[in-house]
């Protein structure tokens, strides 16, 4: 088999869609607020086309798989630096819809992505212009936001580096873009999804790779400092990041600086790190012919996914960690700010209910096809789940709040297994984990594990801005909301 089923039943509904005609108009409530920075004046322009490509995952002398990727380079990768203006426009070579939406960047909201909530679904052949202002520095990515089940997990993601001239000088740097694939022995893709792995922590990819590689083997200078940009892109692994030699730090978490922290010094001597977080980590290098292994300790069998061998000597030997500039965030006033608390729950199979069709019934699943979302519900947050509510429309909002001021969020988790739970189009700052491990920080995703309660700060910026678990199963099948900011 070729494709998961719902690629097959999505394309198959495209003629159906058509045909419906009326529901397409049922999306979208915009706030009607012109909120792009005037004049915006690209000082770069750029398109990324959504296609098929192949590639070899299951190593070399084993067949290739047909990937998807961004202009034919898997995890296509923009580095453009701190305050450019980005015209990037989407084109969508798939043969179903499609949109693009840029994880992490704070935006005006109509460039933001989100199908039916900020822009109609680009459709096969369609194209989407979107303006971006790149005001803050990082490690940022880019994937779509429909069927991500199905695109993101064969593949279409890329990178977004913002480079700040302010850093500090690094002898090396690497990206590495960490991701399993669901394959059979032919290369071809399992099955994207299974009930059993949607309901639960996900389904999960046995081929695990880095750049599309088993690992790979780099080299630098000893005594010398490495910079690491290391991407989770996966749909479902939660990773717990560690090194063995040398010495590292952890920098930046989701792009944003925070104090340096020795990775030893945190619990376990690893960051544990969800589908779609990131993390700038500061390795210094052993001496001569020493090497550094960075991997995944989660589960008993490490992934070694990094080999960092010292080579030569470094030109600027340098003591204690090498700090980025903090972060030039909106800051949160944490005592003038309203609260909100949001439960991520288990749920039942209620968005189909509501519709009041039978699920095989195509009215009803080009209706689920329209809002990008699966055909079963098993997770909600606050007891809904998306879509819910009014019949044919983007449910109400799980909370109102107003452009500029300050929100306290308490993330409590019911369920037996972690989120990682992303707000979009917002840096918000980490203020505490009821378990206690968490350091304070900025980010636009944060790991909930289970039975722990986090506590996030943000100031609100205009627009329907997506809240969801990024483990693409559980946001599909029911764990998003939005707020709507006025
Ligand atoms: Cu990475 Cu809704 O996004
Ligand atoms: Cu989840």
């Amino acid at each position: 088999m070729k494709n998961g089923g719902a690629s097959l039943s999505r394309r198959a509904l495209l003629g159906a869609g058509a045909a419906l005609g009326g529901l397409a108009l049922l999306g979208p409530t915009r706030t009607g607020q012109a909120r792009i920075p005037t004049p915006f004046v690209p000082t770069r322009s750029l398109t990324l086309r959504a296609g098929e490509m192949e590639l070899k995952l299951l190593g070399p002398g084993k067949p290739a798989s047909r990937i998807l990727a961004y202009d034919g380079t898997p995890f296509r990768t923009l580095r453009l630096p701190r305050g450019s203006r980005l015209e990037a426009t989407f084109e969508n070579g798939l043969d179903e819809g499609s949109t693009l939406h840029f994880h992490g960047i704070r935006m005006p909201n109509e460039y933001d992505g989100v199908p039916t909530l900020t822009q109609p679904l680009v459709q096969p052949g369609g194209r989407f212009v979107h303006l971006l202002p790149l005001d803050d520095p990082g490690t940022f990515f880019f994937h779509p936001h429909c069927d991500e089940t199905g695109q993101a997990g064969k593949g279409l993601a890329g990178v977004l580096i913002v480079e700040d001239p302010r850093d500090p000088a690094f002898d090396a740097e690497h990206v590495l873009c960490l991701k399993d694939w669901r394959l059979a022995d032919d290369g071809s893709f399992l099955p994207l999804t299974e009930p059993d792995g949607a309901s639960k922590a996900g389904t999960f990819g046995a081929t695990r790779t880095v750049n599309g590689a088993a690992s790979v083997e780099l080299a630098a200078p000893a005594g010398g400092d490495v910079r690491l940009r290391i991407l989770n892109v996966d749909a479902t692994r939660i990773m717990d990041i560690g090194h063995e030699g040398g010495e590292a730090w952890l920098i930046a978490v989701d792009g944003h600086a925070l104090k340096p922290v020795r990775l030893d010094d945190l619990p376990d001597g690893i960051w544990r790190m969800g589908p779609a977080q990131r993390i700038d980590l500061h390795l210094r290098m052993p001496r001569d012919g020493g090497s550094v292994m960075v991997g995944d300790y989660r589960s008993s069998d490490i992934y070694p996914f990094a080999t960092i061998t010292a080579q030569g000597r470094s030109a600027r030997p340098r003591k204690g960690p090498l700090a980025l500039p903090p972060p030039d965030l909106p800051r949160p006033e944490l005592k003038k700010a309203e609260r909100f608390s949001f439960t991520l729950q288990q749920a039942t199979d209620a968005a189909v209910k509501d519709i009041g069709l039978p699920p095989d019934d195509p009215l009803a699943k080009a209706l689920l096809d329209s809002l990008c979302v699966g055909s079963t519900t098993y997770w909600g947050i606050n007891r809904e789940s998306w879509p819910t509510g009014e019949r044919r429309n983007v449910p109400p909002p799980l909370a109102r709040m107003e452009t500029g001021r300050s929100y306290r969020i308490e993330i409590k988790n019911e369920t037996r297994f972690p989120h990682p739970v992303h707000l979009h189009g917002h840096a918000f700052e980490v203020l505490t984990s009821s378990l206690g491990r968490l350091p304070r920080h900025f980010a636009d995703t944060v790991l909930v594990q289970p039975g722990e309660a986090v506590e996030v700060a943000f100031v609100a910026a205009p627009g329907d801005w997506v809240f969801h678990c990024h483990i693409l199963e559980h946001m599909e099948t029911g764990m998003m909301g939005y707020f709507r900011v006025v």
